[in-house]
C-alpha cells in the first residue's frame, strides 16, 4: 500500500486522506497508519487539515517503496528486503535461496556487521554505503556462471557513470575502480552440480556516502569522496538493477557475446602487463584475452597461463 501512496505523493500536489482512502479501496485511517509509518521511515509529509498530505522531501533509504518507484525490470528487483543491520546480505540471500525465495529478491542493508569480501576478507559495510545481494536461478551451467559476475560489474560501472558522470574501470575479475581506488567489490557465490547451477547469490558492495577507514584509504575511495557531494543511493540502486536485469535477460537468451563486449569496455585489461598474485604462485605476462568464462590468458616468457582467479597488480 505505501508504494500506491508514494506514487500519489510524488506528484508533489496535496492529496486528500479521503481520495487515497477511495483510491485504494481502505479506510481514512488505513491510510493515516502508512503515512505515520512513511513519517517514521523519515519522508516528510505536510499535513493540513481540508487538503490533506504532501510530499515534502523523501529519505535516501533504499527501501522497498523508494526502489519500486517507476523500476521496470523484469527478474531483478522484483522483490527488495530493506533490513536495517545484518551480519551479511549474502548469508541472508543463500538463506532465502535454499528456500527457492523469488528470483531477483534483493536483499539490501543500511550496514553489515560481517560483511564479507572475496577470499574470506572482511568488508566495511558502515552506513551510508550500499551492500546489497541479488538471489538468482540461472539455467547456466556453472562454466558460463561467471557472466551474471561479469554483468554485475558491468551495471555497477555504467550506474556509477550515469549518475556521477565520473570513468570508472572494471579490473579482473570484478572490482570497479575510480582513478585507481576500489568503489565496488562484487562476491558471488554459487550452488552448483556437474552441469547446472542451484543458484547464485551476487553480493555487491558500493562505497556510496559511507565513511573510508584510514588503514584502506590508500586502497578505497567513496563516490561522495570523488564528486564532494552526496549521491543518492536510492537512483544509483535503480539504475544498477534496471541494467543488471538488462543484461541478465541477455545471458538467459544466450546473448553471451553482448555481456562479455559490454565488460571488455570498461576493463581494458588486454595488453597490460599484470601480476597475479594466486593462492600458490605469482604469475607475471602481459594480458593477451579473456575467455568466453571470464579467465584471463597470460603470456609469460615461457607459455600462456589460463588464469581463473587471482589478485592483480598493474605493472
Ligand atoms: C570483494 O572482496 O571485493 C567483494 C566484496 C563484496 C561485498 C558485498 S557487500 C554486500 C554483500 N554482502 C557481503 O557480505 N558481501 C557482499
Amino acid at each position: 500500500m505505501k508504494e500506491q501512496i508514494l506514487h500519489e505523493l510524488n506528484k508533489k500536489e496535496f492529496v486528500s486522506g479521503e481520495k487515497l482512502a477511495k483510491n485504494l479501496n481502505v479506510s481514512r485511517t488505513a491510510i493515516w497508519k502508512q503515512i505515520k509509518s512513511l513519517k517514521q521511515l523519515g519522508y516528510e509529509i505536510e499535513t493540513l487539515k481540508n487538503k490533506g498530505y504532501r510530499l515534502i522531501s523523501s529519505p535516501d533509504k533504499p527501501i522497498q517503496s523508494e526502489i519500486k518507484q517507476n523500476l521496470k525490470t523484469k527478474i531483478i528487483g522484483t522483490r527488495i528486503e530493506y533490513k536495517k543491520s545484518v551480519f551479511s546480505t549474502n548469508l541472508i540471500a543463500k538463506d532465502y535461496a535454499t528456500k527457492k525465495i523469488s528470483e531477483g529478491t534483493v536483499v539490501v542493508a543500511e550496514k553489515q556487521t560481517k560483511g564479507r569480501g572475496r577470499k574470506q576478507r572482511q568488508w566495511h559495510s558502515p552506513e551510508g554505503g550500499l551492500w546489497f545481494s541479488v538471489v538468482l536461478y540461472p539455467n547456466l551451467t556453472p562454466g558460463d556462471g561467471i557472466l551474471v559476475t561479469m554483468a554485475a560489474s558491468v551495471s555497477v560501472a555504467d550506474a556509477i557513470q550515469k549518475s556521477t558522470g565520473l570513468i570508472p574501470e572494471i579490473k579482473w575479475p570484478n572490482d570497479v575502480l575510480i582513478n585507481g581506488k576500489k568503489v565496488c567489490g562484487i562476491l558471488t557465490e554459487f550452488d552448483a552440480e556437474m552441469d547446472r547451477i542451484n543458484y547464485v547469490v551476487v553480493g555487491v558492495g558500493i562505497n556510496v556516502n559511507n565513511d573510508i577507514s584510514k588503514d584502506i584509504s590508500k586502497i578505497a575511495v567513496s563516490l561522495k569522496q570523488l564528486t564532494s557531494s552526496k549521491v543518492s543511493r536510492v537512483n544509483l540502486l535503480k539504475s544498477i538493477l534496471t541494467k543488471f536485469d538488462e543484461m541478465y535477460n541477455y545471458i538467459l537468451s544466450g546473448n553471451f557475446k553482448y555481456v562479455r563486449d559490454s565488460w571488455s569496455t570498461f576493463a581494458n585489461i588486454i595488453g597490460k602487463k599484470i601480476k597475479v598474485t594466486g593462492e600458490r604462485n605469482d604469475i607475471e605476462g602481459y594480458v593477451t584475452d579473456v575467455d568466453e568464462h571470464g579467465c584471463i590468458i597470460v603470456e609469460t616468457p615461457e607459455k600462456k597461463i589460463r588464469v581463473l582467479s587471482g589478485d592483480v597488480t598493474y605493472l
